[in-house]
């Protein structure tokens, strides 16, 4: 309010001011042209008085008559304007006078005032003005004196001061009035501009695009846009800078945020492998949790903020579980988002899923030596399947902007396929799996296609700097884009794409850690249903099948450790748990036949009655026997090749809420850059994973406490709701700043490149 008042006074005061100034300089100006007027007016009042006094006045004076001629003057005098008459005779004196003509006044006095430029004298009466009029000589007689009698007219000047003094305060009222009115008027132009031009600055910076109307950028606001642009992008760069390591992200958290920064929009999830599949067996319809990474982080995201997850429908009763819109509500215990299925033949499934993305952008993107396969066929089949998922994508959003999460490599040409139909939508594309640097890139045939692909997102997370600096070199050598690498942004034909890391991550703290058994009860189960010994020390190793885990190798480092610690033969044991995954393909059959036979190796060199050192598990197990082993283990090994991040490493940290139990982590998994407290290896060195593998069996449990204390802080803060949280709050700016550059744009000014 006080801001208000003090702006309308800036206005007012100038105004005020010029209104003063302006009758300063108008009333004496005034005053001087009325008293002209008056003037002149007097004179020639004074010549028809005096010369109807005339003939009467010569005969008087003819018969000597004062007493006549004073009657005379008297009754003229009466008129309001006249103040006295007197006659000067030839003698120079006064020879009559009316009553009020006074007896000082001399006629010399009297003639030489009137003959002045102002001829005003002050009497006690007020100021009056002096005429002088000479008689002449009539027909009937003759004057004959010498020097001729005058008269001498006093005129009242009273009344000139009295309508000045009217004039002077009606101008004032006028002066006063008209400045009021302007005021007013200045006033209410002023406001009506000011909140034009706050709505338009507001407009502006909200992004809002109307480019005509009330609220249309205003052309004045143009140079100013230009300079926002350039601050935008500054604050925005601090602001991330200043983040740091946010903590204490919460489903609830995170649904405010949704809430407050993108207006509550509907999020839409697109992704090839479903957060739940329906499969049919001899008891019925069965629910199943598919192993993998994506699922796990984004199954809580999706329960936090309800929305629609388009997936491929691959289970066998899946069809029997959905409406006449292919949409069923999950979880299927206590519904939260809608699941919607897209149908793929088995041709489709075929060339897209196992072909393209399984054995062309897998091997593309590991560097685990197994090389990738592309078939044009299968690209064929990749197109039209991705097609199907961003037509899904058009048909599920309810408006022209959504916020769509577009979800790995499967789906690498949906964002500029999305971006065709919908302009306006947010595009938020996750890279669950590394990228490779551009020579091994530049292998893929199609390479140009997945980039503009991929380049039709708003943002594009991978796991790591290190994977967003190989993206962008990729895309500098393959496809015409502008990189701002100190912005991270590139753009292609003007539009934009965001390149940031977003370490992914898992839920914190498990909806279910509640109802979790106490770890020595676990461990107990354990033992008992795989028949390990009492005393038993219980490696573990929880992934899907597949050659990109390092299974092998870390086979081979159990077998160097129980090689060279014989002490420990008859009491090491390893668990590995691998899900069989994407087993049509040979690589994959290959791979798990291999480390079948390397299983039987290590048993048969080292076993002995019932003691068995490799136990490998393979068929899919829920979460809830992973996390009974997780809690029974006493250490988790994770040897990748090359991993995105590796979600089981964070499960397993997760999971032991006792404090204890020692993580082995390959380096060349994500999660290695920020679990430090884990013992560290390259898998690729068997020698080196052997004696960390020895050193995990034998670390005191203080030490052990003091690594996992300080893991589970890490997993804690760093959970996938921050994950979400980061990407969604980061698509928010850039949804505000792009608007703001396209209004920019729409009003044709030249191209800012003062980043
Ligand atoms: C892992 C990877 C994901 C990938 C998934 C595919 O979780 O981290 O990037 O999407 O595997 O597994 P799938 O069984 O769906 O082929």
């Amino acid at each position: 309010m006080l801001g208000y008042l003090r702006l309308q006074l800036r206005f007012l005061l100038p105004l005020a001011a010029a209104m003063v100034v302006a009758a300063y300089v108008a009333l004496p100006l005034i005053e001087k042209l009325t008293l002209r007027w008056f003037t002149r007016d007097i004179s020639a009042r004074a010549a028809l008085v005096a010369n109807a006094l005339h003939d009467s006045t010569i005969d008087a004076l003819a018969s000597r008559d004062a007493r006549r001629l004073v009657l005379l003057f008297d009754r003229t005098a009466q008129d309001e304007r006249v103040f006295g008459i007197g006659l000067c005779g030839s003698d120079g004196g006064v020879f009559a006078r009316s009553n009020a003509f006074p007896a000082t006044l001399s006629c010399a006095d009297a003639k030489q005032t009137a003959g002045l430029g102002d001829p005003r004298i002050t009497l006690p009466g007020g100021a009056v003005l002096i005429s002088r009029h000479p008689l002449a000589a009539t027909e009937n007689s003759e004057i004959g004196l010498e020097p001729t009698p005058e008269l001498i007219l006093l005129h009242d000047l009273s009344f000139i001061e009295r309508r000045s003094l009217d004039t002077r305060r009606y101008l004032i009222a006028f002066l006063a009035t008209l400045g009021f009115v302007v005021a007013i008027i200045t006033m209410l132009v002023a406001q009506i501009s000011w909140r034009g031009w706050i709505a338009g600055a507001r407009a502006l910076l909200r992004g809002d695009v109307v480019p005509v109307g009330p609220l249309a950028v205003r052309p004045e606001l143009a140079p100013l846009a230009e300079e926002l642009r350039g601050r935008l992008r500054q604050l925005e760069d601090e602001y991330r800078r200043a983040r740091g390591p946010e903590t204490g992200w919460t489903p609830e958290r995170l649904r405010g945020l949704l809430h407050s920064e993108l207006r509550g929009d509907e999020i839409i999830v697109v992704s090839n492998r479903e957060p739940y599949i329906h499969d049919r067996d001899q008891q019925g319809v069965r629910v199943r949790r598919p192993a993998s990474g994506l699922v796990t982080a984004i199954e809580p995201v999706m329960r936090a903020c309800s929305g629609t997850w388009i997936a491929h429908g691959s289970g066998t009763a899946d069809r029997d579980m959905v409406d006449l819109d292919d949409r069923v509500s999950v979880p299927p215990d206590h519904p939260m988002y809608s699941l919607r299925r897209i149908w793929l033949t088995p041709e489709e499934e075929q060339g897209y899923y196992y072909g393209f993305a399984n054995e062309g952008l897998w091997p593309l993107c590991h560097v685990a030596h197994v090389r990738p396969v592309f078939r044009e066929s299968d690209w064929e089949a990749y197109r039209a399947v991705n097609q199907r998922f961003a037509d899904a994508v058009v048909e599920e959003a309810r408006t022209e902007d959504p916020v769509v999460l577009v979800q790995d490599y499967h789906l690498a040409l949906v964002p500029a396929l999305v971006r065709e139909k919908l302009p306006q939508a947010t595009i938020l594309t996750f890279w669950h799996i590394p990228w490779p640097n551009p020579e091994s890139f530049g292998i893929c045939p199609w390479r140009r296609e997945i980039l503009l692909g991929l380049l039709g997102s708003t943002i594009l997370g991978f796991h790591t700097k290190f994977h967003c600096k190989n993206f962008l070199e990729t895309v500098d050598r393959f496809i015409e884009a502008r990189i701002e690498h100190e912005h991270s942004v590139v753009a292609v034909a003007e539009r934009e794409t965001f390149i940031e890391s977003y370490p992914i991550s898992i839920e914190w703290p498990h909806p279910t850690e509640g109802e979790w058994a106490s770890p020595a009860d676990c461990r107990h189960a354990v033992i008992g249903r795989l028949g390990f010994p009492e005393h038993a020390i219980i490696g573990l190793g929880v992934d899907r099948f597949d050659y990109t885990k390092g299974i092998v190798e870390r086979l081979n480092a159990v077998e160097r450790m129980l090689e060279k610690h014989p002490n420990l033969r008859g009491r090491f044991v390893f668990v590995q748990v691998a899900s069989p995954t994407r087993s049509t393909l040979d690589e994959y059959r290959a791979f798990q036949q291999q480390v079948e036979r390397i299983a039987s190796r290590i048993n048969a060199r080292f076993g002995s009655g019932c003691y068995q050192p490799v136990v490998l598990l393979a068929e899919h197990h829920d979460h809830g026997q992973l996390i009974e082993l997780y809690r029974a283990a006493d250490i988790c090994v994770v040897t990748s090749l090359h991993d995105g991040m590796n979600l089981v490493c964070k499960e397993f940290v997760a999971s032991r809420d006792d404090e204890q139990g020692v993580l082995v982590l390959s380096r060349f998994a994500g999660a290695a850059r920020e679990m430090h407290e884990a013992l560290i290896v390259n898998p690729y060195h068997v020698e080196e994973t052997a004696d960390a593998i020895y050193r995990a069996a034998r670390m005191s449990s203080g030490e052990q406490r003091e690594r996992m204390i300080s893991l589970r802080h890490t997993v804690r803060d760093f959970n996938v709701f921050r994950w979400a949280g980061r990407m969604l709050s980061d698509a928010a700016r850039w949804r505000l700043r792009a608007r703001v550059e396209e209004r920019v744009r729409k009003h044709g000014l030249p191209e800012f490149d003062g980043r």
